[in-house]
């Protein structure tokens, strides 16, 4: 089946965040700039997705909803068949995203001051959601390796002040792309038992696995953690569907679940019918057929961006096992971050996110997100090519 990834969407003028927003959060007019930030993606989501919508759109009933079972079913038969993990219904509580699953752990599994354990450079809402919550960080900074990240837990361990209470885990990672190996997911889950921490694994990049790389669950990794351990999974990145705001929070451990779903009810929370409705959609082979293509598809997207990337001396685009996040190290331009994201910004007119929200080790970098059509992706990998013409 053909799918429409080349296709040019303008979506300008539709409430979209990426690009109705770009000028007023990077000063980038929409006019005639690129928006490479927010993690959503350019092209359409899979064609069993939105019939399924045009289906419950001319079925024009949308009342209460209360039986979730065909998604819960579809969530387990995705798990099993793409991850060969296997997981109970009775497991999964679903938050509205999981950037709201995020805050709701948070606040769920800590108090006010306690402290939440990040490995940085990482998604930048973890430490947002740790200030606007009230409480504090505690930054632990991976060891950068070439192209990739390593952990250095006996650093990490050194400034663990006993007031951590949760560890906010990336897996695969945000912004690097890293995918963990089954000993580092063990070393961590170790980790956060040695320090009683509540380990929520984010695994929502889960789906978007480069060919030639393989993910592992947390839970399939170190199954000793069970006690401790809230899986965070969506299909918002995989099919492009954030806007729906439906998540998953998996937790096995039925007594640290109760504690969830004790504040789900209190706080009144029921799944988006349209949402279940998509994502049930989504989990299924049409969908799987689908995100083999988009894998395929991005695959030809980093390519071509880290090959025009490489054409421009002292920067760098790391070579990415997973996810549409382009992480671009600027160091060897000996600008500092100012001087490199004025280009990006004003010369190549790209909104992109900046290395230093992602915590220490960010500073030298601007992350790129390459979901969009691949004429886009040229068109960026030339701009930046040429707002940096003088360092060839
Ligand atoms: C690691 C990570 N967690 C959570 C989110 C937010 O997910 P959602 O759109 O389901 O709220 C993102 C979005 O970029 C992310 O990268």
């Amino acid at each position: 089946m053909e799918f429409q990834f080349d296709r040019i969407i303008d979506r300008r003028g539709t409430g979209s965040n990426k690009w109705d927003n770009m000028e007023k959060y990077f000063g980038v007019s929409p006019k005639d700039g690129l928006a490479m930030w927010t993690a959503d993606s350019d092209y359409p989501t899979a064609p069993c997705v939105t019939d399924a919508l045009h289906a419950a759109a001319d079925f024009g009933i949308f009342g209460y909803t209360g039986d979730y079972s065909g998604y819960f079913a579809a969530i387990r038969w995705w798990m099993q068949t793409r991850h060969s993990w296997t997981i109970e219904e009775d497991w999964i509580l679903t938050a509205q995203g999981l950037g709201n699953a995020l805050a709701l752990c948070i606040d769920v599994f800590s108090d006010p001051d306690d402290h939440i354990v990040t490995f940085s450079p990482v998604y930048h809402e973890f430490a947002n959601k740790t200030a606007r919550a009230g409480r504090r960080l505690t930054e632990c900074p991976l060891v950068r390796d070439g192209d990739t990240y390593m952990l250095d837990l006996e650093d990490a361990q050194s400034r663990m002040t006993g007031r951590e209470k949760v560890l906010l885990w990336c897996s695969p990672q945000n912004p690097s792309g890293r995918i963990w190996t089954p000993e580092e997911l063990r070393a961590i889950a170790d980790f956060a038992a040695r320090n009683d921490l509540i380990l929520v694994s984010d695994e929502v990049h889960h789906d978007l696995v480069y060919s030639g790389e393989s993910f592992v669950p947390m839970d399939i990794a170190a199954p000793q953690a069970r006690p401790r351990l809230v899986v965070l999974t969506a299909a918002s990145k995989t099919f492009n569907i954030a806007g729906q705001h439906t998540g998953n929070m998996i937790i096995p451990d039925s007594a640290l679940r109760a504690t969830m779903q004790q504040r789900l009810r209190t706080l009144n929370y029921d799944p988006s019918g349209l949402g279940v409705q998509m994502v049930t959609a989504a989990y299924s082979a049409d969908g799987a057929a689908w995100v083999d293509a988009q894998m395929d598809y991005l695959d030809g997207n980093r390519a071509a961006f880290d090959a025009a990337i490489a054409e421009i001396p002292g920067v760098h685009s790391l070579r990415l096992q997973s996810t549409f996040l382009a992480w671009v190290d600027f160091s060897g331009t000996g600008m500092d971050f100012d001087g490199f994201h004025a280009r990006i910004r004003d010369d190549a007119r790209i909104a992109a996110s900046p290395g230093p929200s992602f915590g220490a080790g960010g500073e030298s970098f601007m992350r790129f997100n390459l979901a969009m059509p691949r004429a886009r992706v040229i068109e960026a990998g030339a701009r930046l090519q040429s707002a940096f013409a003088d360092l060839q």
